[in-house]
């Protein structure tokens, strides 16, 4: 027998009790002829004392050396109130070494000296430690709660392929090698966009998967090539039937793991996103939003910035008076077409703009923000789309300086109407900004001849604290308007044929209307939890070039089996 008991659960009730335990030593205190031991398993940590005589001349306890103990349960003269165990102590009279350890390579406490590369290396002593091993117990209770939410609200979850064809989703497949069907490779799904659809078309009406998806592109903090999506789709809905449940279920979540009850979600357009932030991924806890000035600069005349495309503005109120370090920022910020003017406690004005600016000019800016002393505003101008992307970045960078990222505060918001194609200059066609399985809305189709970078798509992106959580999007249930896409989106027929012609023929079949949307499993723990790494809520996750230092993958193949796999 192992254990009679675990480290986590022995307390003053138990005074008395003759158990037998097992656990890693975490930690090793002589005290004269007595000896301390922590002993530490998944459930938590024991104290132990025992003789030195009794191991002394036998044998070496190392910290992580694994060891069985037998003793008795007594009352603890200092008592520690911060863990369960802290009342008592085990009075050991046996003890057995389960199996010796190496020093281990860095501390395995709460708080390590062990820097990422070499936890990464040795990533099963870190999950020895509570916060990785914690991360985990949270994941799976989030993954549970989700299997349970949707199946009671009738979706099934159902397995789909990971060895498939390429399909364009974004990002770059990685892909395999087939040994008996020379030269031909399979892709590793991106996600099971297609799989899903066909289930809806297989007359499934509602579809989930807790699922891998595997996409070849530059890890990040919020972005690994394998990492994991709630998938989702519901057949016979619209834009607004898929918002309203996916509300209904990421409301439910953040009050089942968090007691957080979310306000209703804001539903902001993109192109009003653009206009209001600067970016298609706002984080609205903090104000902030952009303020168009150019009917106010024809009113007054203002000439230096009469001819710009936009001129837009923020105000930043009651912030600290350090120009230095405002400056210091917006030298990094590459477009130089900005300036702030701040609004001095003894009313008085100061700009970095003073080439151009003048009194006058500074107190129509200040009567128009109705600026108070001590706030600044914040001018961005020039290219409609570099003037907003400029401010965007701005309003983060304030945000960061002056703490305005509040934690403990989610505020979720969906974007809608996302544009569905946009230019891509290197290879001089349209892609598609989702995917191109994503409706137009049926009011914007006429503009794909002459306009197509100015149709709305049926997509919605659910955005948490300026993070991107999901996507999705009501599907073309049309077969000629699928092939007209793939079309504008440079494929050739016969190329349709090769790579989609299972999918445009299942469509001839009475495909069902149908959408759904997928959520970043890795993000959602990341942001609820409210940590700014996904990898350590993922058990072996990538470091940031896309390797598992591990394992030592990605490797080379041995010449034999590149063979086999018609490499020469
Ligand atoms: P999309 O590509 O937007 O949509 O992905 C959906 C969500 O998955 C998360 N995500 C990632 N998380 C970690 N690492 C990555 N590399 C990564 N890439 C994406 C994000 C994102 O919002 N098939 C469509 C969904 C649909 O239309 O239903 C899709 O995959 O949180």
């Amino acid at each position: 027998m192992y254990r009679t008991h675990n480290c986590g659960e022995l307390c003053e009730k138990d005074i008395g009790k003759e158990v037998i335990l097992s656990g890693w030593i975490q930690k090793k205190r002589n005290f004269g002829s007595l000896c301390f031991i922590d002993i530490r398993d998944y459930f938590g940590i024991t104290q132990l004392i025992f003789s030195r005589k009794l191991v002394d001349k036998k044998f070496f306890l190392g910290k992580e050396f694994l060891i069985k103990i037998k003793g008795k349960v007594v009352e603890r003269s200092s008592k520690n109130n911060k863990i369960p165990t802290g009342k008592i102590e085990i009075l050991v009279s046996q003890i057995e070494i389960l199996n010796s350890s190496l020093p281990p390579p860095f501390s395995i406490e709460n708080k390590t000296d062990g820097n990422e590369k070499i936890r990464m290396t040795y990533r099963y002593l870190d999950i020895r430690r509570n916060p990785i091993k914690n991360n985990l117990i949270i994941r799976h209770n989030l993954a549970l709660e989700i299997r349970n939410f949707l199946s009671k609200n009738g979706f099934l979850e159902i397995e789909t392929p990971i060895l498939i064809n390429y399909t364009p989703e974004g990002a770059r497949s990685f892909v395999v090698p087939s040994r008996t069907h020379v030269g031909k490779f399979y892709t590793l799904a991106q996600s099971p966009q297609l799989f899903k659809q066909l289930l809806m078309i297989g007359g499934v009406d509602k579809y989930f998967q807790i699922v891998k998806c595997f996409r070849d592109e530059d890890a990040r903090s919020d972005r690994q090539i394998e990492f994991t999506q709630i998938d989702c789709e519901m057949s016979f809905v619209g834009v607004t039937d898929v918002l309203t449940f996916f509300e209904y279920f990421i409301k439910h979540l953040f009050k089942k793991m968090k007691n957080i009850q979310l306000e209703p979600f804001p539903c902001i357009s993109y192109s009003d996103a653009m206009k209001m932030y600067g970016t298609d991924s706002p984080d609205i806890r903090f104000g902030m939003s952009f303020m168009e000035l150019n009917n106010l600069i024809k009113r007054k005349n203002i000439s230096f910035l009469k001819e710009q495309e936009l001129v837009i503005g923020i105000k930043v109120t009651k912030c600290h008076n350090d120009h230095d370090q405002i400056n210091f920022f917006l030298k990094k910020i590459e477009n130089k077409n900005i300036f702030w003017i701040q609004y001095l406690p003894d009313k008085t004005f100061l700009s970095s703009n003073s080439d151009f600016m003048n009194e006058e000019i500074m107190r129509i800016f200040i009567n128009h923000f109705q600026v108070t002393p001590g706030d600044f505003l914040f001018i961005s101008y020039g290219k409609k789309r570099k003037a907003r992307e400029t401010l965007g970045k701005i309003r983060l960078e304030i945000a960061n300086l002056f703490n305005l990222k509040k934690t403990k505060i989610f505020k979720p918001l969906w974007i809608t109407d996302l544009p569905l194609f946009e230019w891509n200059e290197k290879y001089k066609r349209y892609k598609s900004v989702h995917h191109p399985f994503t409706s137009p809305k049926e009011e914007d189709i006429h503009l794909l001849e002459k306009h197509p970078e100015s149709i709305r798509s049926k997509s919605y992106d659910l955005i948490i604290n300026g993070i991107e959580i999901g996507s999705g999007s009501i599907r073309i249930h049309n077969q000629n308007i699928q092939n007209l896409i793939f079309k504008h989106l440079g494929f050739s027929v016969k190329e349709i044929e090769s790579k989609f012609g299972f999918f445009i023929k299942a469509f001839e079949y009475g495909t069902p209307p149908h959408g759904g949307i997928a959520f970043g499993l890795d993000r959602l723990i990341n942001l609820l939890e409210e940590d700014d790494d996904i990898k350590n809520f993922i058990a072996f996750p990538k470091n940031n070039y896309g390797k598992d230092i591990m394992i030592k993958a990605p490797s080379f193949l041995k010449k034999e089996k590149l063979k086999e796999l018609h490499f020469r």
